[in-house]
């Protein structure tokens, strides 16, 4: 199987644990696209969906399934999004889309977090992806100094705005062996907007894709 079959599997199965007459949390990215269609097969038994960003919201849109804000929405039962990396502890490496921050505001606002990936996604040290941290632009040049000092090496991503308006620096050459701890250090770092680790709020069900069908790890 293609690493695209693979998602297009764990996206089928992730229809499984979708609560009827409900409102559920849609991702972003080429997994969470899948899962968008799938959706649209059962669109008549939820209640809505909010999105993680306008790239999802407008996929959502033209299959007629209705987009919600979240200041209008008091729970979300399931957020179901892809991932970059994934420790087994279910500890997260996200972003690599951008949408990072309404990803992680859309994941703090669910009961339940089901992670969906192709098993590639999977790796024993979290960092061999580069890590995503959103930076307001006033800020670029003094956050990727900051990064350095943690022994990061930023790069500044190419023409890329996110949703927010802001910049993206990807830190690569980071061995992140204690993501909670990294997390709250790069949240502490003033003009971080959001960093891609979702490690203090992980997934709650992580569902992979492989050849012997899809592997499920709660
Ligand atoms: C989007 O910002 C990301 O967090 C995605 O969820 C992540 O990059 C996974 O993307 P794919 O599903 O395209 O692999």
């Amino acid at each position: 199987m293609t690493p695209d079959d693979k998602k297009k599997q764990v996206a089928l199965a992730a229809l499984e644990t979708v609560e009827m007459d409900t409102i559920i949390g849609i991702g972003t990215g080429s997994t969470a696209n899948h899962f968008i269609d799938a959706l649209a097969g059962i669109k008549h038994k939820i209640e809505g969906t909010v999105a993680s960003s306008e790239a999802s919201a407008e996929r959502l849109r033209s299959h007629g399934i209705p987009v919600l804000e979240l200041n209008n929405v008091n729970e979300i039962s399931v957020y179901v999004d892809g991932a970059d990396e994934s420790n087994k502890h279910m500890h997260l490496i996200k972003g690599g889309g951008g949408a990072l921050t309404r990803e992680k505001i859309v994941a703090a606002a669910s009961k339940r977090f089901v992670c969906i990936a192709d098993d590639s996604k999977l790796v024993d040290v979290l960092g061999k992806f580069p890590l995503p941290v959103e930076v307001i632009p006033m800020a670029r040049s003094y956050v990727a100094r900051e990064l350095v000092k943690l022994g990061g090496k930023p790069i500044w991503r190419d023409n890329f705005v996110t949703d927010n308006g802001n910049v993206i620096l990807d830190v690569h050459n980071l061995e992140i062996t204690d993501p909670v701890a990294l997390e709250n250090e790069l949240n502490a770092i003033t003009g971080v907007v959001t960093n891609g680790l979702f490690a203090r709020r992980g997934a709650d069900i992580l569902m992979l894709g492989s050849d012997n069908g899809v592997k499920v790890i709660e």
